[in-house]
């Protein structure tokens, strides 16, 4: 079981525009989520998302992969990166790499992802257009512990958005995108208040397993 410690910390990896970690970053300063975002850090130097963290006087650092030989060597280098803050969990907020799976397997159970699917629908790229080319009715987005398999860990919790007659991919995104903003602290603050926990590939709920994502 996770202590729930006022101090309870965590690294957030991001590539873009950083709107996920703006909701994060916003969300700690009420009183509804306790929690430390002790660094962020991204693959891309001029993601938006730094400078939002700069902004609320977070760590802001980048790892270029173009420094590294290998997949391995740079989440070794993200590794030793994120250990220098000792977090209790790290957040993927539109990282978009691919981790390895020694690194996914040295934090088990300590990292989360928000992607844009109800999974396991539409797992990887492009799934906005993907959900409007299978005529989907329902659409959303899910947060999940990271395993090794590509957005195929346990489901914490869902949001859903209908699909409109005549949608584009584009204000799909944008309608989808804003139920991030809403499930991603939610989830975050479940685990940070001690309430939900990962234990050997099951997410345990106050107390009892989860069976299906939370719905918001
Ligand atoms: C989000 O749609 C997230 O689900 C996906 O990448 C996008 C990141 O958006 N993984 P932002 O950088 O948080 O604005």
């Amino acid at each position: 079981m996770i202590d729930q410690r006022a101090d309870f910390s965590a690294v957030i990896l991001i590539s873009g525009d950083g709107s996920n970690l703006q909701a994060l970053i916003d969300a700690t300063e009420t009183p509804a989520l306790h929690l430390k975002i002790a660094a962020v850090i991204s693959n891309k130097p001029d993601a938006g998302g730094l400078s939002r963290a700069r902004q609320a006087g977070i760590d802001a650092l980048t790892l270029r992969p173009v420094d590294y030989p290998d997949r391995q060597q740079f989440d070794a280098a993200l590794s030793v990166m994120i250990d220098k803050y000792a977090p209790d969990i790290i957040v993927l907020a539109g990282f978009m790499r691919i981790l390895t799976s020694s690194f996914v397997n040295r934090f088990a159970g300590r990292i989360i992802n928000i992607h844009p699917s109800l999974l396991p629908k539409y797992p990887g790229l492009h799934t906005h257009q993907r959900a409007l080319a299978d005529g989907a009715r329902q659409h959303g987005c899910s947060v999940h512990f990271v395993t090794e398999e590509l957005d195929g860990g346990p489901c914490i919790v869902q949001g859903r958005v209908p699909v409109l007659e005549g949608d584009c991919a584009e204000h799909l995104a944008a309608r989808v995108l804003k139920i991030e903003h809403k499930i991603y602290p939610h989830a975050v603050k479940l685990i940070a208040s001690g309430r939900l926990e990962y234990r050997k590939g099951e997410i345990w709920l106050d107390g009892e397993r989860l069976m299906e994502p939370l719905q918001i």
